[in-house]
């Protein structure tokens, strides 16, 4: 599963992963960006876009109706549905909560030709060895540790951890607060809840959804919902 070794390099249109090594992943200084999601969740990954600072935000683009005077508020642009980002030369990240649905709106953009980029605030932490993909966003206050496997398009919300040899699939979302201890498997398109935890070692399947607050202390299979401590499928 572990790619040749790359030296950290930045995050160019084409780059399928790079390495990194107690730093943040590097990215392309002023390059475009498109936040694809222009909800809540948007402008939290607006928030650390901007601190980041090494994108050109364009705005926002969303299929639905976001509150456009909340986005005015603070200065940001509302570009339209979706389908503007076919003709608009930018990278995007997906403010989409949902993996399934973010791995759908992926697989479009792709199709047009679009490159994901990578979001991660200034206190985002990660430490030696770190092998990601396209897409990751990491809010503030989220921590990686070594020899952690990030699969594109994983979000990382405010405060979550994921520790040493931890794999998180392409699509896998830790909500805030959430923790997963060393040598988890987090499976493709799973979400760990707020502030629940996977004990060190132990595997969540595909698509599963781990409640908020639960506490995984068995390997729990795909595609279904666990909650409580200990975590139950239900
Ligand atoms: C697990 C979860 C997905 C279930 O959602 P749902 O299918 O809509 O479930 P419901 O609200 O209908 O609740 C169904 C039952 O499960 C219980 N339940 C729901 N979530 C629970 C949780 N996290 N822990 C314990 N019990 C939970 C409810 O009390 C209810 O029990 P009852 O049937 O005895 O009344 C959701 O409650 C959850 O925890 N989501 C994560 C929230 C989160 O992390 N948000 C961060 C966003 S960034």
């Amino acid at each position: 599963m572990t790619p040749p070794p790359e030296a950290n390099r930045p995050f160019g249109p084409g780059a399928q992963w790079l390495r990194v090594s107690g730093q943040r992943p590097e990215v392309e200084e002023g390059a475009r960006l498109v936040i694809v999601g222009a909800g809540g969740h948007g402008r939290d990954v607006l928030d650390a876009a901007e601190a980041d600072a090494r994108y050109e935000v364009l705005g926002l683009v969303d299929d639905g109706t976001p509150d456009r005077a909340l986005l005015e508020r603070r200065g940001a642009t509302f570009l339209g549905p979706l389908r503007v980002m076919e003709d608009l030369e930018a990278f995007y990240v997906l403010a989409i909560g949902a993996g399934g649905a973010r791995q759908l709106v992926d697989q479009q953009l792709v199709s047009w030709g679009r490159h994901a980029g990578v979001v991660a605030h200034p206190s985002a932490t990660f430490g030696a060895d770190v092998i990601v993909h396209p897409g990751l966003v990491a809010l503030a206050g989220a921590r990686v540790t070594n020899h952690v496997w990030l699969g594109r398009n994983v979000h990382l919300n405010l405060n979550a951890t994921a520790a040493h040899d931890v794999q998180l699939g392409d699509y896998a979302t830790l909500n805030p607060g959430a923790n997963v201890n060393g040598n988890a498997t987090i499976g493709r398109g799973a979400t760990i809840g707020s502030n629940a935890s996977v004990n060190q070692g132990l595997a969540v399947g595909a698509g599963t959804y781990v409640g908020a607050g639960a506490v995984v202390v068995r390997d729990l299979g795909p595609g279904i919902t666990a909650v409580g401590i200990p975590a139950r499928p239900r």
